[in-house]
């Protein structure tokens, strides 16, 4: 009996050191799939002037210009655009609490902006107020089923992050993913009405090959991408 007691007692050790190794084999995984996902090897962080946060169009006017434009110059837009456009599509406005110029649900903020651009991909950290590696090479043709998305300086892709969401339903979950994005769109929508540049948010997406070039794990979901850049009647 005692060595049947000791054994299964034995054998309670064991499955918690398989537990344990279990855990901090998952551990280790999520690790390196966070290290694979974050980290671009050779390619550096952008680091972003500070945004602007005055001037532009007014409200209504910007609101009266909002459209869709699908023509776009291949010239560059400089860090200074690109540090505004980023501060308004989802930057931080309230430093105290860190909430950002987009709603959120719960104020969870699921939504992360990513920037594809000719040098590589980046996550936007609006705290740091820097573009992050994530991959090194030009990806921008993978961000889209449509011509320009390959030569317009920028394709923004809006990313989920579902871990945030882990005690939120399936259909609440898809709600948040897509009000958020929404929001963030349409202030991309409103800074290029004000800032003359062009811009189109876009569902055709090749989710799955674009998952892939940006190495985003399980719970990251591509909800759409947005191209801006400027008009081509601008000197192309
Ligand atoms: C969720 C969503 C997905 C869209 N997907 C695409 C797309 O994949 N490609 C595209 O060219 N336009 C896309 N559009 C842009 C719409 O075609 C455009 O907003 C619509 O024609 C109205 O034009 P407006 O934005 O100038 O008012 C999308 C718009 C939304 C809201």
């Amino acid at each position: 009996m005692d060595q049947l007691i000791g054994s299964n007692h034995a054998n309670k050790g064991d499955n918690k050191m398989t537990s344990m190794k279990t855990a901090l084999g998952v551990i280790g995984v999520m690790m390196l799939a966070f290290a694979t996902w974050a980290v671009a090897p050779d390619l550096p962080d952008i680091s972003l002037p500070a945004p602007r946060m005055e001037g532009g169009k007014p409200l209504m006017q910007a609101l009266k210009e909002r459209q869709t434009l699908r023509s776009f110059s291949e010239k560059k837009l400089p860090l200074q655009v690109v540090s505004d456009l980023l501060w308004a599509a989802a930057g931080i406005n309230r430093q105290d609490s860190g909430k950002r110029t987009v709603p959120s649900a719960r104020n969870l903020q699921i939504v992360e902006v990513y920037a594809v651009m000719e040098s590589g991909a980046y996550l936007y950290d609006a705290k740091a107020n820097c573009l992050k590696a994530v991959a090194k090479g030009d990806l921008r043709k993978l961000t889209g089923r449509q011509d320009f998305v390959s030569s317009a300086p920028l394709n923004l892709v809006f990313v989920a992050d579902y871990a945030k969401m882990k005690r939120t339903s399936p259909e609440d979950q898809m709600l948040y993913s897509a009000s958020e994005t929404g929001f963030i769109s349409q202030n991309v929508y409103l800074f290029c009405a004000s800032e003359g540049l062009s811009t189109v948010v876009r569902a055709m997406v090749d989710r799955k090959a674009l998952t892939k070039a940006l190495n985003l794990p399980e719970q990251l979901k591509i909800i759409l991408a947005q191209t801006v850049g400027y008009p081509k009647s601008d000197g192309q």
